[in-house]
């Protein structure tokens, strides 16, 4: 299952947008800290911060933060497995990569979600930060996961979802669609678009039952959701 339709606003096909979504990353790399941080009124690497501690992550653990982008998880994840552990983070953007490097992610693999390079059963954790919407296929992608994982191993996603009211989704279609693609604008055209291509993704994507039933057919046991400030979605389940 795909998580949102083609955007044929955006490209004609899978081959197009998997190149297109690329690219807006690299172009935007060096920007999207900024851009994010002052969409989330500052509060987003706090809030990935706090999910971490949520989900148990302690001392030794083997993380593999998927979609890592700038590596804040990544970097975060690290703090808390310390020496002992050991923080993966993974990503197809070479410029996504670089700034992760900058930030002192080390270990860092140029990669996709939907064919990771790493043996059975390597993690402990899999996270995955506000990315599900960029794959090819979800229960591909959480079978690759389940893999990866030794058994009882967890993954963590991190997503937004649009609020169940009308008026709370009015309301974050004109913050998240239209001025946050405006105020981007100052950093370029590439970041507007992806902006613009982020919330268009959101309203699209599938609805939460249907992320936790693809979880479950990729091998998942006990797939959870659970919803912040309206908005914010924090799926977690235990590896079979
Ligand atoms: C919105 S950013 C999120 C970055 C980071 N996880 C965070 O929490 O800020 C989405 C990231 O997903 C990456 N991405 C796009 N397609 C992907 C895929 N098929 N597999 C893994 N990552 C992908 C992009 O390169 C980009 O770095």
């Amino acid at each position: 299952m795909r998580p949102h339709p083609l955007l044929e606003r955006y490209y004609p096909d899978e081959p197009t947008r998997v190149r297109r979504v690329r690219r807006w990353f690299d172009a935007t790399a060096p920007a999207y800290d900024r851009i994010t941080q002052a969409m989330s009124l500052g509060s987003g690497h706090w809030f990935r911060r706090r999910t971490l501690a949520r989900a148990g992550l302690g001392a030794g653990a083997r993380v593999l933060d998927v979609a890592c982008g700038t590596g804040v998880l990544a970097h975060a994840a690290g703090e808390r497995a310390g020496d002992t552990g050991r923080v993966v983070g993974l990503d197809p953007s070479a410029g996504m990569l670089a700034v992760a490097r900058t930030r002192g992610v080390a270990r860092l693999v140029q990669a996709t979600a939907e064919a990771i390079p790493f043996a059975d059963g390597s993690f402990d954790l899999v996270t995955m930060g506000y990315a599900l919407r960029h794959v090819a296929d979800l229960e591909g992608t959480f079978r690759e996961f389940r893999r990866i994982l030794r058994p009882g191993g967890r993954v963590l996603i991190l997503e937004i979802t649009p609020p169940a009211s009308r008026a709370g989704r009015a309301l974050l279609r004109f913050y998240m669609g239209r001025l946050v693609p405006a105020l981007a604008r100052l950093d370029g055209a590439q970041a507007s678009e992806l902006m613009a291509y982020y919330w268009d993704t959101i309203e699209q994507c599938v609805p939460p039952a249907s992320i936790l039933a693809a979880l479950a057919a990729g091998g998942f046991a006990a797939p959870s959701r659970r919803v912040e400030v309206a908005v914010f979605s924090e799926y977690q389940a235990t590896a079979a």
